[in-house]
């Protein structure tokens, strides 16, 4: 049987070691996590997108009382981002998670160490729009390391796209 290898590009890096753009993009990623609504995980998870006419547009996670009706900070970002600015192409998409690390502690260090990654339905969310405008690259920001991905189709390969 053949066998076929799928490889994703994941770039490593320091915040320091980021655009300006890019440090813009991951600071509104950090600060969006102060507006989740996520009394019941405590896991309080912002998103930025930037769109192609320089516009940044955040979301974070809303949770709700019937656990699954509640929504994925990026998921939050992508509808937003798409209802406010409809045919607008994102072109990077930054990622952030934090926990409260409790008082007298600096509140940067709720930011988890490790680069915060979309779960499943929300890489197949941002696919849509990958699809219809081209790739968007994917800023995964953690305190020690920052992944950068080129596109959404490097955290999903083998996507569905259409039927
Ligand atoms: N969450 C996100 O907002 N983004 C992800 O990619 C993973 C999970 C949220 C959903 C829920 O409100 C909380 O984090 C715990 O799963």
């Amino acid at each position: 049987m053949k066998q076929i290898e799928i490889k994703t590009l994941v770039k490593e890096c320091k915040y320091d070691e980021l655009s300006e753009t890019d440090r813009r993009l991951v600071d509104a990623a950090k600060d969006a996590t102060v507006r989740a609504y996520a009394p019941y995980s405590k896991y309080q998870v912002g998103a930025a997108i930037l769109l192609d006419n320089g516009k940044i547009v955040e979301g974070s996670n809303q949770e709700n009382a019937a656990y699954p009706s509640g929504t994925c900070a990026e998921r939050t970002a992508a509808f937003f981002a798409a209802s406010s600015n409809p045919g607008m192409a994102f072109k990077k998409i930054a990622v952030a998670a934090w926990m409260d690390p409790g008082k007298d502690k600096n509140p940067e260090e709720g930011f988890q160490d490790n680069p915060a990654s979309p779960c499943g339905g929300c890489r197949q969310a941002l696919m849509e729009y990958e699809n219809l405008y081209g790739d968007i690259e994917v800023i995964l920001y953690g305190k020690d390391k920052i992944f950068v991905l080129p596109s959404v189709k490097a955290l999903l390969p083998l996507a569905f796209t259409d039927f």
